[in-house]
């Protein structure tokens, strides 16, 4: 057995998984799910962020940060950007690329279609 290689292994997954974890936690703890959405899939005009380019998602971050915006509307972002570290955008955009809805199966399923004739 391998143990060095085996604990290296267990390292990375456990590095890769507390990044999208702690992308997660900010994600809520900044608010940005009040105008991005909980399922990242954005609101009204604010765009969604599930599973785009990392490296995009975080040159606009930083860019935000920097109080660099490219029109009024995106100055909404500034102020919920400049907070963040570079670790922190690391971790958002770790938890947008990554992102997988959790099911919960308690709730309404919603993939469910009504097809055929409705009954009129
Ligand atoms: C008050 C509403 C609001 C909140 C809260 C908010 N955003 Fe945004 N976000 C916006 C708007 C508006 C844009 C710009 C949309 C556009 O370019 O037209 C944007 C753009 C972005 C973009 C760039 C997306 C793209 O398509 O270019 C990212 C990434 C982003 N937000 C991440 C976040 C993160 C992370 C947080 C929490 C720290 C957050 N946002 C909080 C409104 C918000």
């Amino acid at each position: 057995m391998n143990y060095p290689f085996l604990l290296l292994l267990f390292l990375s997954s456990l590095n890769a998984s507390s990044a999208y974890n702690a992308g997660k936690s900010l994600y809520m703890q900044k608010g940005c799910f009040s105008c991005h959405g909980n399922k990242l899939e954005g609101l009204h005009k604010y765009p969604y962020l599930a599973n785009r380019a990392k490296n995009y998602m975080s040159y606009k971050l930083k860019r935000f940060r920097s109080k660099i915006s490219d029109n009024q509307q995106q100055e909404m972002m500034i102020p919920f950007a400049i907070g963040l570290s570079d670790k922190d955008i690391d971790d958002l955009t770790t938890y947008m690329y990554e992102f997988v809805e959790e099911k919960n199966k308690d709730k309404y399923d919603d993939s469910y279609q009504v097809s055929g004739d409705g009954g009129s």
